[in-house]
């Protein structure tokens, strides 16, 4: 059997950071409000030139450099993400075109903040059956620009940023990933949202008036689902493969809320240092969580050879996953 590895991670966020102090200048929030239910600091907010593929193509570059992979190499380029370039074409073949990755075929995948983890899913089973022997899987949102800055119960959530994978067959097949694992539940569509855009509300004045073009949100109700589901889809994902929490080296979460980590740790029983977190300086950053925080405990020299990882992220659907890696 071929068995997935990571062989490289990458991560860019832009320069410019937006501080809770800014915000207190902009909505009726404060920085006391913000890290107490969010644990957010900062976050990044991409340049007025910059667009998402901009973003991706700079996780992407220290990815393949790291992954010693040339983009005429790949095979496949998947890139999760809510807020591409463009409604068409996809924000993956603007990725191939700036990376010159003129042999692989690309895609866009809309699963909001589970976005890689689903991509990292199928990039995986392409791996595993031989159809493509290099993968990149890249997490890029810019969503400044789909956030109502107005809104204090969401702007002050989400950030800018990008991270990458590059995935191919394991030279070891006891390491890589061990196992994927997908939920979706569109029951709960409604409790996050962008409606408009797209066939049921399309562009127009009322539209643009009612602000259906930005994120909007039931923070409680998210909340709830992901302090359930997280714990589940990650006990899931150990119980398939044998392990059990105390087994865990680490857990790279996507970084929606401190609390929610911190939830979920209490849940699983897992002590909170094995998981790295970055929300005090990137904020929410969807689809780009998850690789960027592999990518920053991945340089950090925090994951050795044979360490078991736990992932798992949660978003707008909703959409949810889990995995488990042995490095
Ligand atoms: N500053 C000050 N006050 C605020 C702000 C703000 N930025 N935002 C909301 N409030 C107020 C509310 O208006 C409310 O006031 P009220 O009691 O007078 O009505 C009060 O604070 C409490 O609001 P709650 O919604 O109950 O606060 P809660 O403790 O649930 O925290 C939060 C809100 C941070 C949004 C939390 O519910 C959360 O993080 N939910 C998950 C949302 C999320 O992660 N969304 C991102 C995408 S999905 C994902 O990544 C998993």
């Amino acid at each position: 059997m071929i068995r997935t590895a990571i062989l490289g991670t990458g991560a860019y966020a832009p320069e410019k950071v937006l501080t809770n102090a800014d915000l207190e200048r902009m909505v009726s929030t404060s920085d006391a409000w913000i890290t107490e239910r969010t644990g957010i600091k900062e976050r990044r907010i991409a340049a007025p030139s910059e667009v998402t593929s901009d973003m991706a193509v700079k996780a992407s570059i220290r990815a393949l450099e790291m992954a010693r992979t040339r983009a005429e190499d790949l095979d496949l380029i998947i890139v999760g993400t809510i807020s591409p370039d463009m409604p068409m074409p996809s924000c993956a073949v603007m990725v191939q075109a700036k990376l010159g990755a003129k042999k692989a075929f690309a895609f866009d995948l809309s699963a909001a903040c589970a976005g890689s983890i689903y991509a990292m899913s199928i990039a995986d089973q392409y791996i595993q059956t031989g159809k493509a022997k290099r993968a990149l899987v890249v997490g890029a949102e810019l969503l400044s620009r789909v956030v109502d800055w107005t809104d204090r119960n969401t702007c002050v959530l989400f950030g800018d940023a990008s991270g990458a994978m590059v995935l191919g067959p394991s030279e070891d097949p006891q390491r890589g990933i061990l196992g994927t694992y997908l939920h979706s539940d569109g029951d709960a569509a409604g409790i996050l949202t962008i409606k408009g855009g797209g066939s049921q509300y399309p562009p127009s004045p009322e539209m643009l008036e009612k602000k259906l073009d930005k994120v909007q949100m039931s923070g409680r109700e998210i909340y709830k689902y992901a302090v359930r589901a997280l714990p589940e889809a990650v006990l899931e994902a150990l119980g398939k493969h044998g392990f059990t929490t105390d087994q865990v080296t680490h857990l790279i979460a996507h970084q929606a809320n401190m609390r929610i980590i911190e939830s979920v740790c209490e849940r699983l029983k897992l002590p909170l240092e094995k998981c790295w977190t970055n929300i005090q300086r990137y904020g929410n950053t969807s689809s780009a969580s998850l690789p960027i925080t592999l990518d920053e405990a991945n340089r950090a020299g925090r994951l050795r050879p044979g360490d078991i990882i736990a992932m798992m992220a949660i978003g707008a659907g909703m959409a949810w996953g889990s995995a488990v890696v042995r490095w």
